[in-house]
């Protein structure tokens, strides 16, 4: 059965000065979850926010928090982030030593787990760990910024995950360049949870709904 097409709007484009609010209109106008978007000025070449930014907008929407670790060494804060009302902790493979520890330890905390491949990064390396994951992301620019192109080049990488996953209950998650053009080829290549930026925030809060709606095709 095909799943749903989940939209997470990445609040990495909304207005920083009003975080908590914006974060409120995006849930009002359809947002099904939050993506947070965590740098850390190491792992990519941009700082955002870590717990207790998160912590402080939790109350700002009762939608599921979906945590993007761009940061080397998650293990240091999972605890902080749980506390900070995340649901969902994602990391990238390449900042990760022993990932089969780090997602056990996640789902050990009551949190999903996800492992996000840069584009670069090829998904065989997920074969032995699948049975610990909730969610692959698929980045389809390099992480660190809002607003780049979608690169074509990862609609085969999407088909292969969707192909190594079968019927598990794993959500394949895209990231970047993610437009109401591109959106259907990247869920007919398998994806069901598509993150979007620029593509939802553009225009300001009139047009949040329409640009969420739109992504659905
Ligand atoms: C990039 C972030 C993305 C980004 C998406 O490192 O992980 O979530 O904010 O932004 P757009 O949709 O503008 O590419
Ligand atoms: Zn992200």
């Amino acid at each position: 059965m095909a799943r749903p097409t989940l939209i997470a709007p990445s609040i990495l484009s909304s207005d920083f000065s009003r975080l908590g609010e914006e974060i409120g209109l995006i849930d009002k106008a359809g947002a099904d979850w939050i993506h947070l978007d965590v740098m850390d000025g190491h792992f990519v070449p941009n700082l955002t926010f870590g717990p207790p930014i998160i912590k402080a907008v939790r109350g700002a929407s009762d939608k599921y928090f979906d945590a993007h670790l761009m940061v080397t060494n998650p293990d240091a804060l999972l605890d902080d982030y749980v506390a900070a009302g995340c649901q969902g902790i994602t990391v990238h493979i390449e900042a990760t030593t022993h990932l089969d520890r780090t997602l056990a330890s996640i789902r050990e905390k009551g949190c999903k787990a996800g492992v996000s491949l840069n584009p670069h990064t090829a998904p065989d390396q997920l074969q032995y760990v699948l049975d610990k994951l909730n969610l692959i992301l698929v980045m389809s620019v390099n992480p660190g910024f809002g607003g780049q192109s979608f690169l074509t080049s990862q609609l085969d990488k999407i088909r292969t995950i969707k192909e190594m996953v079968g019927d598990r209950d794993i959500d394949i998650q895209v990231d970047g360049g993610v437009t109401a053009d591109n959106a259907a080829e990247i869920i007919a290549a398998g994806a069901n949870v598509l993150v979007a930026g620029s593509a939802v925030f553009k225009g300001g809060a009139a047009h949040y709904e329409a640009n969420i709606k739109a992504l659905r095709g």
